[in-house]
């Protein structure tokens, strides 16, 4: 799905490019590979993680490449000019989108891009799976009963706050975007793949409201074992959303 968005906006006359959100340089990897040789590029990763910088500056050594501690929030007191911004699987982390995507244009100019891409987001179900996604949360709640723990649904429960492609697109256009080009791609999970969604603290406190983390991402995991077993599937449908906004 990186790659997908990657081959969309990196291209030719692209000068500064921000991988915001970088993480440990999965996505700068890319980024990099999709430039090759060029020389007259800068690419800037910034993650607010202090551990995740360290991991990006072992794992990339390129001249044209550096890798600086900060937030979203704050990036036009970090970059102040970029040609385009990428922002992968991390803008449904963000309390206050409107503020960050109006961060991002302010160092764009007229023609610079935004992207970003998330499958947490209001509309990741495909069809006919959402009995899958609440025997899921069904099986873990069965599953934390059965070690003396409940759920607690005063709680916010975060993940109802996910946007949906419609309300990413109106911010976009209210901080000075043309409307963005916004696509839905399926994508099968593994079981693997949603042991690592059964990880993400977002997805465990609005599944399991008021649970504490490490237990939640125990019960997801025996939950999602006996879902699969139940329903007889070994994979499932899910979207993934990949935006790309030009400055207006
Ligand atoms: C799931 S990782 C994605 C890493 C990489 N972009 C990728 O797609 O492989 C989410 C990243 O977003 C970062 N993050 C969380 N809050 C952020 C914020 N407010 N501003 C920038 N990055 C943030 C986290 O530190 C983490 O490295």
């Amino acid at each position: 799905m990186n790659r997908w968005i990657v081959e969309r906006v990196i291209c030719p006359g692209r000068q500064i490019i921000v991988d915001l959100g970088c993480g440990p340089g999965a996505v700068t990897k890319l980024i990099l590979e999709r430039l090759g040789d060029a020389r007259d590029v800068r690419v800037i990763g910034i993650d607010p993680s202090p551990s995740a910088i360290e991991r990006a500056r072992a794992a990339i050594k390129s001249r044209i490449t550096e890798f600086i501690q900060g937030t979203a929030e704050s990036l036009s007191g970090i970059v102040p000019r970029a040609d385009a911004v990428v922002f992968l699987n991390a803008i449904h982390l963000v309390p206050d989108k409107a503020q960050v995507i109006g961060e991002v244009r302010k160092i764009l100019p007229r023609g610079g891009v935004f992207a970003f891409n998330s499958t947490f987001f209001n509309g990741a179900y495909v069809e006919g799976t959402s009995k899958f996604w609440r025997r899921w949360i069904v099986r873990a709640v069965q599953a934390l009963r059965e070690r003396g723990l409940d759920v607690h649904h005063t709680e916010k429960a975060t993940a109802r706050d996910f946007l949906s492609p419609e309300q990413y697109s109106a911010l976009c256009v209210a901080a000075g975007f043309a409307p963005p080009a916004i696509e839905l791609v399926k994508v099968n999970f593994t079981f693997e793949s949603m042991v690592d969604i059964a990880r993400f603290s977002l997805f465990i406190e609005g599944a399991l409201p008021g649970v504490p983390l490490e237990e939640g991402a125990r019960a997801l995991e025996i939950g999602l074992v006996r879902t699969m077993n139940e329903l007889g599937v070994s994979t499932v449908p899910r979207f993934w959303m990949e935006a790309v906004a030009t400055a207006a």
